[in-house]
């Protein structure tokens, strides 16, 4: 009898686990009944009360075209990366400041995430992540030591050897080198891409490939543009254009640059950055922001960029979504960017530009948007399970 119900609880697991696969789209009831990459949410702010599998990861570009220069790909960026739902301040204090991510930077980074948005203070004899009333970092405002978040980028650039980050700082240090000493202590030194290689007047980057061969695999903004000559870290618009942030840069139709940047049409910047997220994060309507308005934020700001498409889509709550969201909308970009198609998957090494294959009838899982036959398919296995499992169950039930 024992046997017979250890028998019964492991095929209970594994027809669990089978059945529990669930594509992009697909009704789910948990994050982990959902394919890798994706999980289980419902978007209310858009009158979507279906949980559904919703895509938080988008393609990585550089796994289909590798060789192409840095300024030729798009990247997942999240604003105020640090800001995490929920933490208490590493002071102790309770935090009472803007909270516009869900999950930490380790997490953010294996989801695809390559641009992260700090800000950093001086505070308590050391640089920390903070939010500021008035430009000065409190306790209840006070995140955590910027170390723990580099040393957190220090390891997954270590364990990945061919990925590039791009750390953009809104910087409030002006202790002396202060963050030369800390981007030093989080060992991040070896793979600092040199000021020196960045282009001047627009012109490409030097290629992903040889990037990661250099091992100059971290990008480094920060807002102070003294520190690109006393500390060789790179002011952010000498470099790229950037759209207004905040309410001001979601009015559709309308893309004008942040006040700290050029035009967004200058052509002497070789790298474009979209902002788009509220004044105040929303994690309600996050959901609504980060999909089909974000997809169109995108199209306005290439126009607006002088037909250029968006090396950086910046979003508060990366994961949540009523559809593709900010994934989807990097996807996008990439296609365009990397092959001159609508989506990065179109796009192969070697390829003419522009001559788009449709899409063929993918049997590959996860990554890949899902097909409209797969439901049926998966549907009809998912009840199959249920009724071998129902019929597990009768049989232990009579043999009781
Ligand atoms: C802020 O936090 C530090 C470290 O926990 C503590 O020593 C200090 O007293 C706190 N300051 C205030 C004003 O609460
Ligand atoms: C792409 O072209 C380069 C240069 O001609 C060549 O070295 C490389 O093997 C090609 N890659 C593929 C996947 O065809």
């Amino acid at each position: 009898m024992q046997n017979f119900v250890y028998v019964f609880i492991a095929t209970t697991l594994l027809l669990f686990r089978l059945s529990s696969a669930l594509r992009e789209g697909q009704t789910c009831v948990l994050g982990r009944n959902c394919d890798s990459g994706l999980h289980c949410e419902t978007c209310m702010a858009d009158g979507n009360v279906r949980p559904r599998c919703t895509r938080i990861k988008p393609i990585n570009p550089t796994s289909q075209v590798k060789r192409l220069p840095f300024n030729h790909y798009s990247w997942l960026t999240t604003h105020n990366s640090f800001a995490k739902l929920g933490v208490k301040s590493a002071t102790g204090s309770l935090i009472l400041a803007p909270e516009n991510q869900q999950d930490s930077i380790t997490s953010q980074l294996d989801n695809g995430v390559r641009g992260l948005m700090l800000d950093m203070y001086d505070f308590m004899n050391d640089i920390w992540l903070c939010h500021s009333f008035g430009g000065k970092c409190y306790n209840y405002t006070a995140f955590q030591p910027a170390i723990n978040v580099l040393k957190e980028v220090q390891a997954f650039l270590e364990a990945n050897p061919t990925e590039i980050v791009t750390i953009i700082i809104e910087d409030y240090v002006s202790s002396p080198k202060g963050l030369t000493k800390v981007f030093d202590a989080a060992g991040l030194r070896k793979y600092w891409f040199p000021v020196s290689r960045m282009p001047k007047n627009g012109g490409d980057w030097p290629t992903v490939d040889d990037m990661i061969q250099k091992n100059q695999r971290l990008v480094v903004f920060t807002s102070k543009s003294s520190k690109e000559a006393s500390e060789g870290i790179a002011y952010e618009w000498r470099y790229l254009v950037e759209n207004q942030y905040g309410n001001g840069g979601m009015i559709a139709g309308s893309c004008p640059n942040r006040a700290e940047s050029a035009a967004m049409s200058t052509t002497s910047r070789s790298l474009i950055l979209v902002n788009f997220f509220p004044d105040s994060p929303d994690f309600t309507k996050a959901c609504k922001h980060n999909s089909a308005p974000l997809i169109s934020m995108v199209n306005t700001c290439y126009q607006a960029a002088g037909k250029r498409w968006p090396n950086f889509i910046a979003v508060d709550f990366y994961k949540r979504s009523d559809g593709g969201g900010a994934p989807a909308a990097v996807d996008l970009a990439n296609g365009h960017l990397v092959c001159g198609c609508g989506n990065i998957f179109q796009c192969k090494e070697n390829m003419t530009f522009g001559a788009c294959e449709l899409p063929e009838p993918s049997a590959t899982p996860a990554s890949r948007p899902a097909h409209e036959s797969s439901y049926a398919y998966t549907n009809r296995r998912f009840i199959q399970l249920w009724w071998l499992l129902g019929a597990a169950l009768v049989t232990i039930l009579y043999s009781l």
